[in-house]
């Protein structure tokens, strides 16, 4: 099998799909990797560290979606300026392709059609199943590890004031207060991080389950009220909650946030646009040189006053609606990201080739295009196909 890995080209991308170690085991496997030249020198892995873990640096991308039988990528396949083409135009009938491919959103229909067309099999990482047999393939839930850890970093350089209680000669200066709400993956490691650098901890969540976590970790817990019946769906997982309750969120809200140094917002429904926790208004009633740091912006951010892709300062308030903080930690999300794929790939070959159980939950759940068609069933739906 020859698998190709890409360089990223998406602006400002640092990550890469595949490391030393993982091409050293691909080929320890039997598979030639073809690694485009620079691919991983954004995460500080060289040309010649692949190549001593046995891949073949190639210079031209174009050479890549040529000759590979699967080409893994981080992000999903954008128009590639340099050459003029798209990069699912850069693909052939029976190729496989493994990215974030995020089928559902619009901006990406257009391209998922063209895959079809195309006659490639195409494979999303967003869709891997939090279940126990995929853990270690899933992408999404490293990707979050990572927005909780550096989000918290980014909230502490923009916060004018030490986050651990300081002890000097001219008195003691107290721990800042931050609060998280949406304690799931992202929010636990945000927890994580605001306990080791010494601020005293807050956490909302509707789940109780997850409050439960966030109690083990240190943080007082706030009770939002919202009954369990309304709050918990299938399989224990969060439901998009209505106004009603939204309101009531808010109100209970706005008695704490005036308190808090850091609000972390990374409260999420799988598939749904993020609930909008905190207003304008109650931006206003923080305190000025607070921080809030919204990860939920790609889903259309938990504050009204986020501006997606952008750091801004409203009514004395720092807000940060970057969108790709896992980039901003490129080596450590590349490795994570690297070893997931690694994981999934091992888990879809079969005798050195790519070999689709179509009965599999984690195949069903990630298969967007193939035999010229696409399969993905949020996707049909979000195009209105039935
Ligand atoms: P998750 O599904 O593990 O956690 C979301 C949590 O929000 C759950 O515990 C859920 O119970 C809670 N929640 C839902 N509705 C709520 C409400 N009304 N009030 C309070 N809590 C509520 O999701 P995960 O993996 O932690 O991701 C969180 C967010 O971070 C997502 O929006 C994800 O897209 C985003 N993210 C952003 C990145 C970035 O670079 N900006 C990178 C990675 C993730």
């Amino acid at each position: 099998m020859i698998i190709g890995v890409l360089k990223e080209i998406m602006h400002n991308e640092r990550r890469v799909s595949a490391i030393p170690e993982t091409v050293k085991k691909f080929t320890d496997e039997g598979s030639l990797v073809l690694v485009e030249k620079g691919a991983g020198s954004g995460a500080f892995f060289t040309d010649a560290q692949y190549k001593e873990a046995g891949a073949q640096i190639v210079d031209d991308p174009s050479e890549i979606f040529d000759r590979a039988d699967v080409i893994l990528k981080v992000k999903e396949p954008l128009f590639n300026e340099a050459k003029n083409k798209h990069e699912a135009d850069m693909m052939h009938k029976g190729q496989y392709i493994i990215t974030f491919i995020h089928p559902a959103s619009p901006v990406n229909h257009k391209m998922v059609q063209k895959l079809a067309e195309n006659g490639v099999t195409s494979l999303t990482l967003d869709g891997i199943p939090r279940i126990s047999g995929a853990q270690n393939m899933d992408a999404l839930t490293s990707m979050s590890t990572c927005a909780g850890y550096e989000g918290i970093v980014i909230a502490a350089n923009h916060l004018p004031k030490f986050m651990p209680q300081i002890f000097c000669a001219a008195g003691m200066i107290k721990p800042v207060n931050t609060m998280i709400i949406g304690v799931g993956v992202a929010g636990l490691q945000a927890l994580a991080t605001a306990k080791r650098l010494g601020s005293v901890l807050y956490a909302a969540d509707i789940r109780p389950d997850a409050s439960e976590q966030a109690k083990s970790l240190g943080a007082k817990t706030v009770d939002l009220g919202v009954p369990r019946e309304v709050a918990i769906g299938s399989g224990g997982y969060a439901n998009q909650i209505p106004e009603k309750w939204l309101n009531h969120e808010r109100d209970v809200l706005k008695g704490v946030i005036g308190d808090m140094d850091i609000l972390f917002l990374s409260a999420l429904v799988p598939g749904k646009i993020a609930p909008v926790i905190i207003t304008d208004e109650m931006v206003k009633s923080m305190r000025p040189g607070s921080v809030i740091v919204d990860i939920s912006i790609d889903q259309g951010g938990n504050c009204e006053s986020t501006k997606p892709g952008e750091i801004d300062v409203k009514h004395g308030v720092t807000i940060v609606g970057i969108k790709n903080i896992p980039g901003m930690l490129p080596t450590s999300s590349t490795w994570m990201f690297a070893n997931n794929m690694y994981n999934l790939m091992k888990h879809i070959t079969k005798d050195g080739k790519i070999v689709l159980d179509m009965n599999d939950q984690i195949v069903k759940s990630i298969l967007v295009t193939v035999d010229g068609k696409l399969v993905h069933e949020g996707t049909k739906e979000a195009m209105g196909i039935k």
